[in-house]
């Protein structure tokens, strides 16, 4: 069993101690020992009136019960007084725990001046005057503890009470102080929000919670903090019905929005305020130095110049710490999370249009094969580059950051909505002499399923010459097109909004917007977003090499090389070699090359390789369609009146279409078959065979995989709830 917590010996000062949890706290005091100074005016809760009554019945409670007490009547308002009475009956004093307080609540407009500067003069003066009038008998015998008495009002504001919270939070404030006064004399000064029922909470609570809420469920932490044992010193602590919680300061991250050359703009302050925001690794500074310690990192940062951290971390970040250190470091996980809207978006601001037939599949979530356009990757990927991802790491000046190099591969086409999680590393950093290059490497996963890869060549204007390696094994390079002239030319002509749009898709840098910003970098309006022009581009393969199925985008990387303003043409020069088409991008109007050193490799068309449709090809999904074919026998003409329709599946592997099944339950002709059906399917399913064996057999839900991306899913989507008739029951299988 613990020792019990005593006061003998030690002397303590209550104010405001003749009810409420002021007398609470002198009778606990009283019952351990302690010899109590039971202060209270007796007035009324709005400070009027005076009485002797209150103090001297609480005096006598403690005495009956055998304790040391004597009362005192004065306000706190004259402190010096007060602490006499202590001095005078019993020679010390030891702990004072400002808790007088009165309400004057009254709407802000409403507050008159009485109404505020009466609270004030009992919270907040009161409590300095009392305090004040201690403070030197502590200091001289090297002990001491304050209690001082806030309020939630005070914490979090209340409506009607402008005057008491202001008078509330200033006694944090003063308690913030004297804690670091008070520490090398063993003085600690805490501060407590209570609450419980009482006199000044009866118009505020209901009869049942005020009667649950004791004021001996506060006292206990208010012994606590004023015995010798308790180290605590400069707390904040809400206490009620039992519980204690303590609280503190928290801070984000924040950024250095003002640079040596260009100055501070509010412009500049709102680009950035969601970063100033933002609370992901918030620190929690507990003294001025902290507080202090970043401004004079951020302003010695700036004055350099040379390695602005979009995040001070306070005095221990290392300053300037070096590009290299940043190699192989993992930037926080970060989920990304869509819905067709977004795919939709994203197709509008590279410029598709229901001008063009086969356009409407990207355009519109009712079309049977709606799909997402593949590089809609990069968009996926992009939060790896805004505030917590990339903008986490110290020592990387934004403002000198310009998008190099870009690499996209996809596994598997992209769904059309879903929550997609992204890891991103460091993979390297070169070391170009004029600047930098950071290769950021992000990974796309859909659940455990890797879906894409990016590859962002980053180059820090000015932040080369540090040593380092000029290439790397991992970086994913350009290819110069063949010499001969191109295969295919397209031009096209984006629109004056075309940059407007785009960043809708989540590159919200204001350079292709705002004209005034565009300016500062020097440039004569907004530019479009190079993976704009990447993403014109892109579709021009796909166009004309792929029939714009999704299924076949491999990969594609590109330079960007110059800006392209809204409005211009695109002229797209494309080469076939192989499934490789090399490609370069220019301004028509200009000439001047855009994207160079660019390709998209593409899968090879199913029709290219006839022989990777198998005739028996040991497929797993074989075994349930054989079965499927049974059933259907068995129940045939009742399956065709229930179902009414054609049911096609087209069953891959790597991606490739293996093999095709139609089951007929329409016309009952044929029932299942193998292979395509000769008229149009009402619903085409599209699955890989390992995922089509764990749909059946209950271990993927249909509808998950669907959203996965893992079941495609082309035609009337509602018929795939008439499927369970037939699945039902393969488990066994
Ligand atoms: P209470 O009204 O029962 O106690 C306050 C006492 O202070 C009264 O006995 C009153 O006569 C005395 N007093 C008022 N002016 C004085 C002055 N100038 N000099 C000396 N004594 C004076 O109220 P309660 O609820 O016990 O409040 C105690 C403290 O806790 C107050 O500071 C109050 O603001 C604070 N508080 C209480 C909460 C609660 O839920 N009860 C919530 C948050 C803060």
């Amino acid at each position: 069993m613990s020792v019990p917590l005593t006061f003998a010996g030690k002397v303590v000062l209550i104010t405001g101690a003749g009810g409420g949890l002021g007398r609470e706290y002198a009778l606990a005091f009283g019952q351990r020992g302690a010899s109590v100074v039971v202060n209270d005016l007796g007035g009324d809760i709005k400070g009027g009136g005076k009485s002797s009554a209150a103090a001297d019945k609480v005096v006598e409670e403690i005495k009956s019960k055998g304790g040391k007490a004597v009362a005192n009547y004065d306000s706190v308002e004259d402190g010096e007084k007060v602490v006499q009475t202590a001095l005078d009956a019993f020679g010390r004093i030891d702990i004072v725990v400002n808790n007088a307080g009165i309400l004057r609540d009254r709407s802000f407009g409403r507050t008159s001046d009485l109404d505020w500067d009466l609270i004030h003069r009992v919270h907040l003066r009161g409590s300095f005057m009392v305090t004040r009038a201690a403070w030197n008998h502590m200091k001289n015998q090297k002990f001491g503890r304050i209690i001082m008495t806030s309020s939630a009002a005070g914490i979090y504001g209340n409506f009607g009470q402008a005057n008491y919270s202001a008078a509330k939070l200033g006694l944090l404030g003063l308690a913030n102080t004297l804690a670091i006064e008070g520490q090398k004399y063993n003085i600690h000064c805490n501060t407590i929000a209570p609450t419980a029922g009482s006199r000044l909470t009866e118009t505020v609570m209901p009869p049942d919670l005020l009667e649950s809420l004791k004021a001996e469920y506060v006292a206990p932490l208010v012994l606590w903090l004023s015995h010798d044992q308790c180290q605590e010193n400069g707390g904040l602590f809400e206490a009620g019905a039992g519980w204690i919680g303590k609280l503190r300061w928290e801070r984000s991250q924040g950024r250095i929005v003002r640079h040596k050359s260009q100055g501070m703009s509010p412009e500049a302050v709102r680009d950035q305020w969601d970063n100033i925001c933002d609370f992901t690794n918030a620190t929690k500074p507990a003294s001025i130095n902290e507080s202090l310690a970043t401004l004079v990192e951020v302003l010695s940062r700036v004055e350099t110049g040379e390695k602005i951290s979009p995040n001070p971390t306070g005095a221990t970040a290392a300053p300037g710490p070096s590009l290299l250190d940043a190699v192989g470091k993992k930037l926080p996980e970060m989920t990304f999370s869509y819905s067709h809207l977004q795919c939709i978006l994203y197709a509008l601001g590279v410029g598709m249009s229901t001008k063009e037939d086969d356009h409407l599949k990207f355009l519109y979530e009712g079309h049977e094969d709606f799909s997402c356009l593949p590089t809609f990757g990069v968009v996926t990927s992009m939060g790896a580059l805004m505030g917590g991802g990339l903008a986490s790491l110290p020592g990387l000046d934004f403002t000198r950051l310009l998008h190099g190099e870009q690499y996209l591969e996809l596994f598997k086409p992209l769904p059309t909505s879903g929550t997609l999680t992204n890891q991103a590393t460091i993979a390297d950093v070169l070391d170009k002499g004029s600047g930098a290059i950071i290769l950021l490497d992000v990974h796309t996963y859909s659940g455990k399923e890797l879906l894409c890869y990016n590859q962002y060549s980053l180059f820090i204007v000015g932040a080369g010459g540090f040593g380092g390696k000029r290439a790397s094994a991992k970086a994913v390079s350009t290819v110069e097109p063949p010499k001969r002239a191109p295969d295919t030319v397209v031009t096209e002509a984006t629109t004056r909004d075309q940059a407007a749009l785009y960043r809708l898709s989540g590159d919200w840098n204001p350079l292709h917007i705002d004209p005034s910003f565009a300016a500062m970098g020097g440039f004569k309006a907004p530019i479009l977003h190079g993976l704009c022009s990447f993403g014109f581009a892109a579709r021009h393969v796909m166009k004309h090499y792929a029939n714009n199925d999704v299924f076949r985008f491999k990969s594609m990387k590109v330079r960007f090389v110059k800006p392209v303003m809204p409005g211009q043409s695109l002229e797209t020069s494309m080469w076939k070699e192989g499934n490789r088409i090399h490609i370069e991008c220019k301004v028509k109007e200009t000439g001047a090359v855009v994207l160079s050193g660019a390709y998209v490799d593409l899968h090879a068309a199913a029709d290219d390789t006839p022989d990777i449709l198998p005739e028996a090809n040991g497929l797993k999904s074989e075994l349930v369609f054989a079965e499927i074919g049974r059933r259907i026998k068995d129940i045939g003409t009742e399956l065709v009146k229930k179902v009414n329709a054609v049911f096609g599946w087209e069953i891959t592997e790597g991606g490739r279409t293996v093999a095709q099944w139609t089951i007929d339950l329409k016309t009952g002709a044929g029932a299942l078959h193998k292979g395509p059906y000769s008229g149009k399917t009402d619903v085409t399913f599209t699955v890989s065979d390992e995922d089509f064996m764990d749909v059946v057999q209950g271990k993927l839900n249909p509808q998950k995989a669907f959203f996965a991306g893992k079941l495609k899913v082309r035609g009337n989507i509602m018929l795939s709830q008439k499927l369970e008739v037939i699945l039902k029951d393969h488990a066994k299988l």
